[in-house]
């Protein structure tokens, strides 16, 4: 099957890490990545065949008087394809659940596929899943988006969710998308590394949303050979 994987670079790097990566980075014709860099260095890297280039966030807003912020539409311009939205480290009062469907809905006007991170904050409580799905496409219908299931107990902690619990969330995500003639492709992220891997590409995931891994560049390449 083919694979996705993003590679969530948060505040790290620099120009020399990202021009390397580029030049670097290898991955099988079956898999395609998509490289989320700090916004000042998105310019370091180029949208090519299975290589794509996003952005960790984006405003609510449309344009006006948000100082720092970068609308959907300036990323569109400078060729940003793909748009984390809603990551845990974006904490309160950044996005809540009005804020997090605004960006989708900002996203997805501008032709950018918003990659919607979700999850539980602590371990065997997913009552809230269903809830935070249906509130992050509450504004579109009939389009494209991507989900990363990535439990908050699980990001940078070292602790993965079961393949059971991935499942159970991938057909969730599935079963209330598809009301909405949604397309989505669902990724596992949180503390994924070369060794838990394995098992977790047994799960029902199309694939993986990387942190702390994508930073080394040889590692990122072994499991890019492997998924
Ligand atoms: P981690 O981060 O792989 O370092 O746990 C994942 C993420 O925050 O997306």
């Amino acid at each position: 099957m083919h694979k996705l994987i993003v590679a969530n670079y948060k505040m790290n790097g620099n120009k020399f890490f990202f021009h390397s990566l580029q030049k670097k980075i290898k991955k099988s014709k079956d898999t395609e990545i998509i490289l989320c860099p700090p916004f000042v260095y998105l310019n370091c890297l180029k949208n090519k065949k299975g290589f794509y280039v996003g952005a960790q966030n984006v405003s609510c807003e449309v344009n006006g008087k948000r100082t720092g912020d970068v609308s959907a539409d300036m990323l569109s311009d400078v060729g940003v394809k793909y748009c984390i939205v809603g990551h845990s480290e974006r904490s309160q009062p950044y996005s809540t659940d009005e804020i997090i469907a605004r960006k989708v809905e900002n996203c997805v006007k501008n032709g950018i596929v918003p990659i919607i991170c979700f999850g539980e904050t602590s371990e065997h409580d997913n009552d809230c899943l269903g809830k935070m799905i249906n509130n992050a496409i509450k504004y579109v219908n009939s389009c494209n988006v991507i989900f990363a299931y990535e439990p908050v107990w699980a990001i940078g902690t070292g602790k993965v969710a079961k393949n059971d619990q991935i499942n159970k969330t991938v057909d969730l995500i599935k079963q209330i998308c598809e009301q909405k003639a949604i397309q989505t492709k669902v990724l596992y992220g949180g503390s994924v590394n070369l060794v838990n891997f394995k098992v977790l590409n047994s799960s029902k995931v199309d694939g993986f949303m990387l942190g702390k891994l994508s930073l080394d560049i040889n590692k990122l390449n072994l499991l890019l050979k492997e998924v």
